[in-house]
């Protein structure tokens, strides 16, 4: 069957060629504290961090993600200081930025879809916080 996330983003980049600054915007707006976090940080590592966050947002169970989640999440807690609230929110920004992005295409089942992506992804999160 399809995974309805992976879908989305197909629908979306049909419309959208970058989507790195409206995901950052999305994000910076919703989550204040973090473009402090990032304003030493250039679009390029925006970039790479945004195609991670892509990789697993596409993957539908983080059994092979173990090792690569512990070692990111106490990275971003000990190096950068992120807090964990603050990866709901940049889910939960490049969920609206695709959901905007695929526009008639977008369905309550995506929305739904999407929701349960990013439960599963936030809650092996922040059980590493
Ligand atoms: C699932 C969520 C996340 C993943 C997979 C992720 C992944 C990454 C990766 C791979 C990099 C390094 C990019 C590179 O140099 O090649 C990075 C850098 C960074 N991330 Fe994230 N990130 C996530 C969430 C967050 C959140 C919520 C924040 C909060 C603001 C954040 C803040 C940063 C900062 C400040 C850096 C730059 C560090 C530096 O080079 O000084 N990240 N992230």
């Amino acid at each position: 069957m399809t995974d309805l996330v992976l879908e989305s983003l197909e629908l979306a980049a049909e419309n959208i060629d970058d989507i790195v600054p409206p995901v950052y915007k999305s994000y910076f707006d919703r989550c204040p504290g973090s473009e402090a976090l990032m304003s030493h940080i250039d679009n390029l590592v925006r970039g790479k961090m945004l195609d991670e966050v892509l990789r697993l947002v596409m993957k539908e169970s983080y059994e092979g993600e173990q090792q690569y989640l512990d070692f990111e999440v106490n990275n971003h807690k000990l190096a950068y200081s992120v807090e964990p609230h603050m990866y709901g929110n940049l889910l939960a920004a490049l969920r609206d930025v695709i959901r905007d992005a695929a526009g008639d295409g977008w369905t309550d089942a995506h929305e739904q879809a999407w929701d349960d992506r990013i439960a599963l992804l936030t809650s092996e999160i922040t059980a590493r916080t």
